[in-house]
């Protein structure tokens, strides 16, 4: 059995989260007693170096891992199994060959038993929503990267999840198809109040889109600093337009020198 949550934005709080993975090598300790939370609907971006333990942490929140020790809550309830009312984005779009755009989106719905009826024509929504609309029919090898991660966000939206999880979704793409993309998302979550856990190594990236953003030390992974991002939405391409903006960039610039992963 998965645990099921409601269909609006839910909280997603993790308390005292430790992992330690078991190798050949010995053991590597990914997140070293992690605490945080995140509001219904709030979307928050979680920035850190290469190896810290972002990945690790959604898997966990997912409950697609268990954590060594500490709880993970979702609406306040501890789960320890997949969660079903939760949409995730991969840094790798994962879309299979052989199914056009739209049955790819199509398979998430088909794979949890519902109604393909109706859910065909909210791919078809998603995807005009997601400016892809004439791609509905066309292959992932027919699409660009970036219109693969867009069919990858629908298919994470299909079955209207309260919870998104998107680990490092625009990393592949180049710098102007992702400032669009930011753009693009930040209006589809305006319009659906999921709650997103949004992860990625662009600084950029995560104040454009944040209510907030956790800043991870390099691993294992602890959250050394928490900036509200105080800025109106829709926000724009150049968030240089915002006096505030070189404050916030600062602050994480400076966060990561103190950590030494950043050396100039
Ligand atoms: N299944 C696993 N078995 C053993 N070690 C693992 C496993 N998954 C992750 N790790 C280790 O845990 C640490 C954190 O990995 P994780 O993938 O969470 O980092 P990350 O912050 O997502 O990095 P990146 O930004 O490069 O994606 C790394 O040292 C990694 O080698
Ligand atoms: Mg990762």
């Amino acid at each position: 059995m998965t645990a099921t949550i409601g269909s609006r934005g839910a909280s997603i709080e993790g308390r005292a989260i430790t992992k330690t993975f078991n190798t050949a090598d010995g053991q590597v300790h990914a997140l070293a007693g992690l605490d945080f939370r995140i509001e219904p609907g709030e979307f928050v971006s979680l920035i850190g170096p290469s190896g810290c333990g972002k990945s690790t942490l959604m898997l966990i929140a997912a409950g697609l891992i268990p954590a060594s020790s500490g709880r993970m809550l979702v609406d306040g309830t501890q789960h320890d199994r997949p969660l079903t009312d939760v949409g995730i984005v991969f840094q790798d779009h994962l879309l299979l060959d052989f199914r056009t755009a739209i049955d790819n989106i199509l398979l998430q719905p088909l794979i949890r038993g519902m109604a393909l009826d109706a859910a065909r024509p909210r791919a078809i929504e998603l995807l005009r929503k997601l400016g892809l609309e004439q791609a509905a029919k066309r292959y992932p090898r027919q699409l660009s990267g970036g219109m693969r991660q867009r069919v990858s966000i629908a298919r994470a939206l299909i079955h209207e999840p309260s919870i998104l999880l998107m680990d490092e979704p625009f990393g592949a793409l180049d710098a102007l198809t992702r400032t669009q993309m930011r753009h693009d998302l930040e209006v589809l979550w305006l319009e659906t109040a999921k709650t997103v856990l949004f992860i990625t190594h662009s600084i950029d990236e995560a104040i454009g889109l944040s209510d907030r953003v956790l800043v991870m030390s390099a691993g294992p992974g602890r959250i050394v600093d928490e900036i509200k991002i105080d800025l109106p939405r829709p926000r724009p391409a150049h968030l240089g337009e915002y006096p505030s903006f070189d404050g916030y960039a600062e602050r994480i610039h400076r966060t990561f020198r103190q950590l030494g992963v950043i050396r100039f």
